[in-house]
Parts: C-alpha cells; structure tokens; sequence
C-alpha cells in the first residue's frame, strides 16, 4: 500500500512525491492524471500478490518481467508491457509455478481485475483526448436480468448529472437517463438494447450542449457500439429531451454471460453550458418549474393517495409494495410506471388510469422521484 498518489480527475491536480521525477518517462506517453489512477490500482491490488508470491523470479530473472520489484514503477512498467491479460493467466495457471500460482489466487484476481478496469474506464477516455470527459458512477439493474425472459421491459436508468459523476468538481444540472433491456437471441438473453438517451434539466440550469454519448458494460467502453458517440444535442427543457431521436437502438453482446450484477455507465465527450435561455416551463404536468414530488402526489387528492393507497399502504402491503413510505416507492419507480401503463396487467388492477394521471407519474419518475 502506498500514500503518496492524490488522484483528482483527468485533467485536474496530480500530485506525486519526486520518486516520480526520475519515471517521468514511463508516464509521459500516457498523460500523468490518467496514469495515476492505473499504477494506483496496481499498487493497491495484484503488486502485493506480485511481491509475496513471484519476487524470487520476477525480479532479476529467472523469470521473464520484473513486475514484482520492489519498486513500484518497475514492477508496473513490466505489468503493462506483458499485458495484464497474461500476467492473470499465469497468476492461475497451476502449471506455471505451484504453489504460488493456481486457482487460490482467484479472489485476489477477480478484486484486482475489478478495480484495475475500473482505472481503465477512466483513464481510457482520459487519455483518448484532451477535451474534459464526464463519465457517471456505475449502476446495475436486476429487473433487466431477472425480467428479460418473461416480459422483457425496458428498465430506466438514471443518472442525477449533480452528483453521480465520476469527475469530481463536474455538476451538471440536469438528469441523464437510458432505457436498457435484455436482448434475446433464440430465445438466449445475450446482450443489451439501449434506447431513449434523454436529458431533463434541472430547476435553475442553464441550456446545454451535449456531445457524444459513450455506454459502459462493467467498466469496460463498448467501443464496437457507437450509436450514440457522435451525437451533437441542444438540451434546453426540464421535461426532457431524446437525444437519441431517429437513431437506432443501441445493441451490446459482450463476450460471455450476462450476469445479474452487470453494471452500466455512460461517458459524455462534452457538456458546455450556454447561455441560451431554457424554454419557458411546459404545460405537461409536474415538468416545468414545479416539478411534481412525491408530497404531492400522496397527500389528499394526489393520484398515489387516491388510487393506490386502498392497496398499498403500510398495514396491507399488495405485491410487497408500500406507496406511503417513499424510500419504497421510489426503489420501485419503474415498474410502477410500467404497470401503471400495462393496458394488460395494469395498476390499479381496476383499469388504466387517465392519460394525465400517467404522464404525471411518469414525470415525476423521469425527474428522479423528487420528494
Ligand atoms: C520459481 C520461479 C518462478 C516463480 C515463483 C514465478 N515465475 Fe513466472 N516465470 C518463470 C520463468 C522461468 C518464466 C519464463 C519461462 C516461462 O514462460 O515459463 C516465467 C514466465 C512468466 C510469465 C510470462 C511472461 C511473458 O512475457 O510471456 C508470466 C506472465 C509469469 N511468469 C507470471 C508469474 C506470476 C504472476 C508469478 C507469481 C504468482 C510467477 N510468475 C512466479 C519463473 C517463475
Ligand atoms: C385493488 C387493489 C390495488 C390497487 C388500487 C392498486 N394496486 Fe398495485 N398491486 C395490487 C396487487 C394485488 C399487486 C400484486 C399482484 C400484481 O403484481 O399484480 C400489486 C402490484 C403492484 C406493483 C408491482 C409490485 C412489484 O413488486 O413488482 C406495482 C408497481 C403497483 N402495484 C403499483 C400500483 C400503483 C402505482 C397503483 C395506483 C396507481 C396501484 N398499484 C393500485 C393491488 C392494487
């Protein structure tokens, strides 16, 4: 474990002790605060590994790299040069060198992998170009998974741009969502369709402009899937503006199976505020200035107290769901916008609700379930 490397963001602060001076070199290729991440996440997950288990051949031989030097940027220099994809290999091979390399080293893979993707995310788009990109925090979506077989909807996911970005420092006033679903070959979920990028801007945000939207499957860029990547969008409305209107579905097959715990993310090359002025509030309901909260739509006369409430209460909890306790209703806000607009099995189970009382819920779900 090491102290001394103070991450910030792409192309913020980077601080290193002189150490770093006499390894400029190695680093100068890649762009110091994108790097500083990756040798972080070296140092803090396979590098013990290296030094308790392969030091007496990876360092002065016999053994082909260094990358279990007691120096850090040695040993990192070699990790990258043989390729991580190699060194794992090898770390589980039980034909390499029992017993320090074979499957008990598979936990410690799996953690390092993890966090040192995570590292590449970022310091792939940080080196990819010197324009400062945005990429939001990772989130996953069980239904997506759990669903896709049977009724395969489409799940919303959203992103607050204030405060679940990466980049520290970014805020964005405005919400970022995608609708996802499984993407079913021969009746085989293997891959995800994206569609619907849309922004909602936030109360008080100026307008902005948006330029190329990248997605994330675990970490890694979907470079094949670039859909979105060369869109240029005025967003100028707090009631939402499709970015991806008249583009084709987004479709990922990744390598493998999909799992339950996939996560998503989404980089933007750009967003400039500008100085045009938002539109004037909208007429649809709970858009516009006064967004819709969840205050109003339980208290007497709202649409979740008069037409839900009967069910979904704290004392008669129908399909596991209280609509009086917001923490509740707000972790299930998708799907009580797709049951409340499934003319087959819709909520409530009397009959679909006026179109008004839909699109009011629904707002409300797509300006992130205020309270
Ligand atoms: C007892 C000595 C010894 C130990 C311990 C050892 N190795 Fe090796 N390793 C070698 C030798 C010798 C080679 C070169 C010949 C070969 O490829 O097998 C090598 C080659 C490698 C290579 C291939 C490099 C290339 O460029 O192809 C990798 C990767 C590797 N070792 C990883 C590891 C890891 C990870 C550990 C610790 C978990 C480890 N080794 C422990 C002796 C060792
Ligand atoms: C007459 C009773 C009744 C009313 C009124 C009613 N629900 Fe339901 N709701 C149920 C029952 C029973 C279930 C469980 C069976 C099912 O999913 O169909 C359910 C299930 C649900 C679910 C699925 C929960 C889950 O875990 O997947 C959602 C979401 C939902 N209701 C939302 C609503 C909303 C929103 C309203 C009001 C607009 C509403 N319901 C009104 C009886 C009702």
């Amino acid at each position: 474990m090491i102290s001394f490397f103070l991450f910030q963001s792409c192309s913020g602060t980077f601080s290193l002790n002189s150490v770093h001076d006499e390894k400029e070199s190695i680093f100068s290729s890649y762009g110091k605060g994108c790097e500083t991440k990756l040798l972080e996440a070296f140092s803090n997950n396979y590098y013990s590994l290296f030094k308790m288990n392969c030091a007496s051949c990876h360092v002065n031989g016999p053994g082909t790299g260094a990358f279990a030097s007691s120096d850090l940027y040695t040993a990192y220099e070699s990790f990258i040069s043989i390729g991580r994809f190699k060194v794992e290999n090898n770390l589980l091979n039980e034909k390499h060198q029992p017993p320090y390399t074979g499957k008990q080293n598979q936990s410690i893979v799996d953690k390092s992998q993890y966090e040192f993707q995570q590292a590449e995310a970022i310091s792939n788009i940080c080196q990819n170009t010197s324009r400062n990109i945005l990429l939001t925090e990772t989130q996953s979506n069980q239904n997506i998974f759990s669903k896709a077989n049977t009724t395969n909807p489409w799940e919303l996911l959203s992103w607050d741009l204030e405060n679940d970005l990466v980049n520290q420092g970014a805020k964005i006033k405005a919400l970022f969502t995608i609708e996802v679903r499984g993407y079913i070959l021969n009746q085989l979920l293997t891959g995800y369709e994206f569609r619907n990028p849309t922004f909602r801007l936030k109360p008080n945000a100026p307008a902005y402009k948006v330029n190329g939207i990248n997605l994330f499957l675990n970490n890694i860029k979907l470079r094949d899937v670039n859909t979105y990547s060369f869109l240029q969008a005025l967003v100028n409305k707090t009631s939402g503006v499709n970015v991806g209107l008249g583009l084709a579905y987004a479709l990922v097959v990744p390598e493998g199976n999909l799992k339950n715990n996939d996560i998503f993310s989404v980089s933007f090359d750009e967003i400039i505020a500008t100085d045009d002025v938002v539109n004037p509030p909208e007429t649809i309901p709970g858009g516009g200035a006064n967004p819709i909260t969840y205050t109003q739509l339980t208290s007497a006369g709202g649409i979740f107290n008069r037409s839900c409430f009967g069910c979904h209460n704290s004392n008669n909890r129908s399909g596991g769901l209280d609509l009086s306790n917001y923490t509740a209703a707000k972790n299930l806000s998708s799907e009580i916008v797709k049951r409340t607009n499934d003319a087959i099995n819709p909520m409530p189970k009397s009959g679909l609700l006026s179109t008004t009382d839909r699109d009011t819920i629904k707002t409300w779900v797509q300006n992130g379930t205020p309270q």
